[in-house]
């Protein structure tokens, strides 16, 4: 959708990931064999989105430039916004609130790894749709996220930011989409007790205005946060699993960019040249080889 606008909240302290977040910031840390921050980039290309802001901690800007510098080479933008400390995911749309300008948004969390096949077309529904889509995922424990509860139509009750007796096993995950008002929108709401803006305000604010759209990710889908070390190693697994198995690959920007056409065949084999000798290289080798 054109003037579609994708939002990467790639900050945060990842205290719980200490010692490994002492040096390097979570979103860098690899997951199996790329950088977590990979995962969710792809995910915001498979929904359309090709003009992209990360908002990094002030400290990290240079590495991330390193990694990704303006997006070009994979047919994208990506510019960059500090965020000054951790105050929040709903922080993003008063830090992008210049870049959203009247452009509806995603926003996708930096330690967040969706897979599923039909993932392209459900993130592009809630990039094309209207007011806010949020999408919500069974899990065992909600506890430590945005709790929905549904009535017997399936429509959005409440959202509860990390109830302490979740009324389902229903979480919002880290994904979103927003008309521009979203800017506004944060800029009315207080801040939690734990002084954060907080995204479930948000979407709470929608849902009373009759706005919000909640789309559950059945158990086809898989959803998982990378926060801790054991969720870290899973989420390695998982992807090492997959790739394994299916000789393909989750979360290769190079290969959504040639899949989609924003880059084409000589551009592909450019970005392949200077990593031929790598593993990740001779994957992409292999599918511009297949045509
Ligand atoms: P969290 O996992 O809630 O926080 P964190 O990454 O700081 O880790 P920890 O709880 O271990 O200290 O953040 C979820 C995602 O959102 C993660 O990708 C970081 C990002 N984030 C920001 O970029 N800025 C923020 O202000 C917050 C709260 C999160």
């Amino acid at each position: 959708m054109a003037g579609m606008k994708g939002i990467i909240l790639s900050g945060g302290s990842g205290t719980r990931l200490y010692p490994m977040t002492r040096a390097a910031n979570k979103q860098l840390l690899p997951v199996y064999n790329k950088p977590m921050v990979y995962y969710p980039l792809t995910t915001l290309m498979l929904a359309g989105c090709r003009d992209i802001l990360l908002i990094v901690n002030p400290g990290d800007a240079e590495a991330y430039r390193r990694l990704f510098g303006d997006g070009r080479q994979w047919g994208i933008e990506i510019g960059y916004e500090p965020q000054p400390k951790p105050g929040g995911i709903a922080e993003a749309f008063l830090i992008g609130r210049r870049f959203i300008g009247d452009s509806r948004v995603g926003l996708i969390l930096g330690d967040n790894l969706f897979y599923g096949d039909s993932l392209p077309a459900v993130a592009e529904r809630g990039a094309q749709g209207n007011g806010a889509v949020v999408y919500a995922y069974w899990v065992a424990d909600p506890s430590a996220y945005g709790v929905v509860e549904f009535d017997a139509e399936g429509r959005a009750l409440s959202i509860v930011e990390k109830p302490k007796q979740p009324k389902s096993n229903w979480a919002v995950t880290g994904l979103y989409f927003y008309d521009s008002d979203v800017c506004d929108v944060a800029g009315q709401i207080p801040r939690s007790a734990r002084g954060e803006l907080e995204i479930s305000d948000i979407n709470a604010h929608y849902l009373k205005e009759g706005r919000l759209t909640v789309e559950k990710l059945g158990r086809g889908y898989a959803w998982l946060d990378t926060g801790t070390p054991s969720s870290l190693l899973r989420a390695a697994q998982f992807v090492e699993t997959v790739e394994d198995r299916q000789g393909l690959q989750i979360g290769s920007p190079e290969e959504i960019a040639w899949r989609k056409g924003y880059i084409d065949d000589n551009a592909f084999e450019r970005l392949i040249q200077p990593i031929r000798e790598s593993e990740y290289g001779k994957y992409l080798q292999r599918l511009l080889a297949r045509g």
